[in-house]
């Protein structure tokens, strides 16, 4: 190719953030299958890019030449990182530049760059330094040993940061802390789940589709990927020397709703959860229902109870048919099925309003409870009755077609 003509930039990926067996094609149509795809997520990293690639180049041809690639992923830096990178492009074959215009953000930039990624085991690496490229050559060592996941850590051995603030390092730990309670099997897993240096076997990722938001990659990761065998590695967290940090108040709140989404969808606690705001939201139906057939209607007290818990109901089941169950739900397609799901729903929620009322009775003419009291706790009993019986009964997977 000639000097005047730039190389081709890899096209942008578009709608799902899944991971595939092979990778989507790139333009130049090499889809050779490589041992390994670093990526270098960058915005504003004119001043890095660089020096960034030359490094990391250097450390990987010696370890397993022509058997990689470099992917730096630039959301149209206003400096022109992604142009700097692209002229770099004859100077190392193995660097692969792509330019997103529309879609922006660190973790999905991550993810795009793993779609084209021709590697068999996936990385990713900050693009300003502050992760120093030696420790690649540590963490191919763990993938070697049979690691399906390598972490860089700044809490294991060998590991820490430059000069932090006693605030950063607050906040740093109170995140950490923070996710330890919302998501205990995921962000226990490793000693330092904020990193955003790793590497991961494909395989572990094939299929899964992420949703992440904000920065915290590797934590949607752990969440989403199966992921048996993690091993870690220290490092020292460098300071910046050139460009500025693009972490403000926002990145926090993304990670609060980070975790928050991924609790919602993950394991059996997540689905009870959205069991309960669905559950949440009919109270709000019944009544508004309620009030439209009284005040409105003028319909009798009697009639319009019972017509008003039929429409939340009917609003719950709906829910829960394409969010609290949705996974099953999708299994088995039709309208059919899903009428028949729906007639066990209401069975089960009627049964539950008959033992509630068997319940109430119990504890305040038998035990002497207080009437709220055993109110509250007949309903937090049928809210379990509901989502047990539901859950065997109303979406258990009955006949699935092939
Ligand atoms: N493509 C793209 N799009 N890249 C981005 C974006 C974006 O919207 N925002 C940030 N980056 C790139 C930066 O250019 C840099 O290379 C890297 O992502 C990290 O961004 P910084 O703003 O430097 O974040 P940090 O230093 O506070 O935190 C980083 O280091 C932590 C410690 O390992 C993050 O990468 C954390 O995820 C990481 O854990
Ligand atoms: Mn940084």
């Amino acid at each position: 190719m000639s000097l005047s003509q730039p190389h081709p930039l890899l096209p942008v990926p578009s709608g799902s953030l899944e991971i595939r067996e092979l990778p989507i094609l790139s333009q130049a149509g090499d889809d050779r299958p490589l041992r390994f795809s670093l990526i270098i997520p960058t915005y504003q990293e004119a001043k890095n890019v660089k020096k960034l690639v030359h490094k990391c180049n250097k450390l990987l041809k010696r370890e397993i030449p022509g058997e990689y690639e470099i992917i730096v992923v630039d959301d149209n830096s206003p400096d022109g990182t992604w142009e700097i990178a692209q002229n770099l492009m004859s100077e190392y074959p193995q660097l692969r530049v792509m330019r997103r215009v529309e879609e922006r953000g660190l973790s999905t930039a991550v993810i795009r760059g793993w779609q084209v990624a021709r590697g068999e085991v996936l990385g990713v690496i900050d693009g300003d330094l502050q992760h120093p490229p030696k420790t690649l050559l540590e963490l191919w060592g763990e993938i070697k040993r049979g690691g399906d996941m390598a972490v860089a850590s700044r809490n294991a051995e060998g590991g820490g940061v430059s000069k932090w603030s006693i605030v950063r390092r607050f906040l740093s730990r109170g995140a950490q802390i923070l996710g330890l309670i919302l998501l205990p099997g995921v962000v226990g897993r490793v000693s330092d789940p904020m990193s955003g240096y790793f590497m991961v076997r494909r395989k572990c990722l094939i299929g899964c589709t992420m949703s992440p938001l904000g920065y915290k990659i590797l934590i949607e990761v752990l969440a989403r990927g199966r992921v048996p065998w993690i091993g870690e590695v220290g490092y020292q967290f460098k300071e910046r020397l050139e460009g500025e940090s693009k972490v403000t108040a926002k990145q926090y709140i993304d990670y609060l709703r980070h975790l928050l989404r991924l609790r919602l969808s993950l394991g059996p606690i997540g689905r009870l959860l959205r069991f309960g705001v669905v559950g949440f939201s009919g109270v709000f139906v019944d009544m508004a229902v309620f009030y439209l057939l009284r005040i409105h209607l003028g319909l009798g007290l009697t009639r319009s109870t019972i017509l008003s818990a039929e429409v939340a109901i009917f609003n719950n089941f709906l829910w829960n048919d394409l969010w609290t169950f949705g996974d099953i739900a999708r299994r088995q397609p039709g309208k059919r099925q899903r009428f028949r799901r729906f007639l066990k729903f209401n069975t089960v929620c009627l049964a539950g309003i008959i033992l509630q009322t068997l319940l109430v009775n119990l504890f305040f003419n038998v035990f002497g409870m207080n009437q709220f009291v055993a109110k509250l706790v007949a309903i937090a009993a049928i809210v379990f009755w509901n989502f047990w019986l539901n859950l065997k009964l109303s979406w258990r997977v009955t006949d699935v077609k092939k």
